[in-house]
């Protein structure tokens, strides 16, 4: 398979696809066509056809694509086809929910570590490893290779943090923390916040109501 250059609504796509690859792998499906994937997605079977040919073609005319296969392209492609061991840093409310899901292995990741400032929380357990201080960070990063670390700590500290990660060696940043981070050239951030979706989701709703369904 020739890797072409992939465009970044086609990447936003892929965990989608890898996901829904998964769920027909768990119903034992084993072949699948742009228009049975194009049902249950909801997105056209040209567009599907499209993204697909994006990384030199899949599937086979006639034949559709083999699930198993496909799924563990794109599990290339995203580069979780071996496992990738991540870093949380903070131990509070959100680090503790995140140790605590155990849905991130199957798609390739481990967590590795947690680790908080608070002296009260190190040695405490959660989701099965101790949480470590801080003064531990950088031999862990470099002993392990780990290039992810998930940030769920306040935004007030959350730049100075993310300026020591990248120093450690830390080159792909999980961003919880309420702010928006600048990073230098072949750093990657990834953020995640839930209320500016649920405040979509708010305005949604509103239009809902605004456009006269409100009776
Ligand atoms: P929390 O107060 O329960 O936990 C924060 C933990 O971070 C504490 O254990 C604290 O000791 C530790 N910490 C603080 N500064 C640190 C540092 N410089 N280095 C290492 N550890 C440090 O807070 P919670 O509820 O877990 O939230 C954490 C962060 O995630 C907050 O910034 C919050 O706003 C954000 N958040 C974001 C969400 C999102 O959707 N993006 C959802 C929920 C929380």
């Amino acid at each position: 398979m020739t890797k072409k250059e992939v465009s970044p609504a086609v990447i936003q796509r892929l965990p989608r696809y890898y996901r829904y690859l998964e769920d027909l792998m768990d119903q034992d499906v084993e072949r699948t066509s742009s228009r049975m994937l194009s049902e249950i997605m909801n997105l056209t079977a040209s567009q599907i056809r499209q993204d697909l040919n994006q990384f030199g073609g899949f599937g086979q005319q006639g034949y559709g694509y083999n699930v198993k296969k496909l799924h563990d392209e794109i599990g290339k492609i995203l580069n979780i086809d071996k496992e990738n061991c991540l870093i949380i840093i903070g131990a509070g409310n959100l680090g503790k929910a995140l140790a605590n899901y155990d849905g991130f292995r199957k798609r390739g990741f481990r967590i590795c570590a947690i680790f908080d400032k608070d002296p009260g929380l190190t040695g405490k357990t959660i989701g099965g490893l101790e949480v470590l201080s801080m003064d531990r960070l950088e031999d862990f990063i470099k002993e392990n290779n780990i290039r992810i670390a998930a940030l769920c700590i306040p935004k007030e500290f959350a730049r100075d943090l993310t300026d020591e990660l990248i120093r450690m060696g830390i080159s792909g940043i999980w961003n919880f923390a309420h702010l928006d981070l600048d990073v230098p050239d072949g750093i990657q951030v990834e953020s995640v916040h839930l209320s500016e979706s649920l405040m979509r989701l708010s305005y949604k709703v509103g239009e809902l109501y605004h456009n006269g369904d409100e009776s």
